[in-house]
């Protein structure tokens, strides 16, 4: 699939915001995990869009409504594609990751009932846990979790345990945010399937770093952000199984979702209108197409291990670090290193390494309870994408360095 040869080099021109300085320093920018830079290829889509193609999509027999249509409707092909879906109808276009997992809480869960059970796992985003305690509030389902284990691995054998005809539905994440843990997603999904739950893979932290298959994975719904894989924020991606889709009610009323309304009656558009109510974010769309087109340019496979030998490369320098303790040591992980320090509050690591051009996020990453896990405030995470460099690690490392000197003294 890919054009040319993996050079990180060669990528880091496309990115203009990796070329800047902050507080006259080079900016370092190990904040992936949070959102990706943006390739000028992509802001020139988004620039070309607004500047001369702007026009409401699917209402107007004018030439500028035809052209932003097809751009629209090009841009969930290319995606459909890239992520080896059926068909176009499967990609449903939302807000990010958090709304496509609340759509899926809504409108699924409609067809649950008392004593129906939801699976998560305890190192879950709060994304992919509020959307399922509000789901059980509504309707007296349970929400189990699966334990980890320390290294931040899910424990297989209870997950099995929790496994049961009760259960409709495992929600999980591909890779956890906070940890980089990949989990075993394929296994998890088959062992789920046998008791007739569905499937719904958070892909918030996987679609930057691997290629997915949503056939191969034979996961029944995959959802992602935008901006996390070097597109616009505001627009995500919804997949689910087409026959699933359909069997689902509205989530949302509006324009564009319907077939025909009447004060007594409506009836709904068809597949994937019926969950797009309203004038979407139609340059985040095209925007995210041109991100997801840069993607197939380049070989994912040499991406993800360039990835993988930075991530070992941070951490097997950070953990030579008297007193700083790695956060997620999981066999299978990639692209996160987080880390506390004794004595160190992550937020003011975090300030230090900013005033060293080098962006890092601090706190709880949105999942407080694996932080209770952990019985710590937060992390210090640095997070990368394939910009990355080694030769940017060893400045960080020997800013973190300088920021311990001046916070243990
Ligand atoms: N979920 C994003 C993160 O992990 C915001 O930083």
């Amino acid at each position: 699939m890919a054009s040319v040869p993996f050079s990180v080099s060669a990528i880091r021109e496309l990115f203009p915001a990796l070329r800047q300085k902050v507080y006259g320093k080079q900016l370092i920018y190990f904040d992936n995990g949070a959102t990706s830079q943006k390739p000028q290829v992509v802001l020139d889509t988004l620039q070309q869009y607004y500047a001369l193609e702007n026009a409401n999509i699917h209402r107007g027999v004018h030439y500028l409504s035809q052209q932003a249509t097809s751009a629209y409707e090009a841009a969930r092909r290319t995606i459909q594609q890239y992520i080896g879906a059926k068909a176009p109808e499967e990609i449903i276009f939302t807000k990010g990751t958090t709304d496509g997992i609340n759509l899926v809480a809504y409108s699924f869960g409609e067809r649950l009932k008392p004593g129906d059970e939801i699976l998560i796992s305890a190192m879950e985003h709060h994304s992919n846990i509020v959307p399922w305690q509000l789901l059980c509030e509504r309707k007296g389902c349970t929400l189990r979790v699966i334990p980890i284990s320390k290294k931040g691995e899910l424990d297989l054998q209870a997950f099995e345990e929790l496994l049961s005809e009760r259960t409709k539905l495992l929600a999980i994440t591909h890779i956890s945010n906070t940890l980089g843990t990949i989990n075993p997603v394929k296994e998890l999904i088959e062992k789920a399937h046998k008791v007739g739950a569905k499937v719904l893979l958070d892909g918030a932290q996987s679609i930057q770093h691997l290629q997915i298959d949503v056939k191969d994975l034979n996961c029944d719904f995959y959802t992602f952000s935008g901006h996390k894989v070097f597109g616009p924020t505001g627009i995500g991606i919804l997949y689910g199984k087409e026959e699933l889709l359909d069997s689902m009610p509205p989530y949302q009323g509006g324009g564009d979702m319907i077939a025909k309304v009447t004060f007594e009656r409506t009836t709904y558009n068809t597949l994937p209108l019926k969950f797009e109510a309203g004038t979407p974010h139609i340059a985040g769309a095209i925007g995210l197409g041109s991100a997801i087109s840069f993607l197939q340019s380049i070989d994912m496979q040499a991406a993800a291990a360039h990835e993988l030998e930075l991530t070992k490369y941070a951490q097997g320098i950070l953990d030579t670090f008297e007193g700083l303790h790695i956060i997620g040591e999981a066999k299978n992980k990639t692209s996160v290193v987080s880390f506390t320090v004794d004595h160190m509050h992550p937020f003011d690591i975090g300030t230090l390494l900013d005033k060293q051009g080098i962006a890092v996020r601090t706190g709880h990453h949105c999942t407080q309870p694996l932080m209770d896990f952990y019985q710590i405030p937060g992390t210090v995470r640095a997070s990368f994408a394939f910009y990355n460099t080694k030769e940017e690690i060893d400045i960080f490392v020997a800013a973190l360095e300088r920021s311990m000197q001046i916070l243990g003294a």
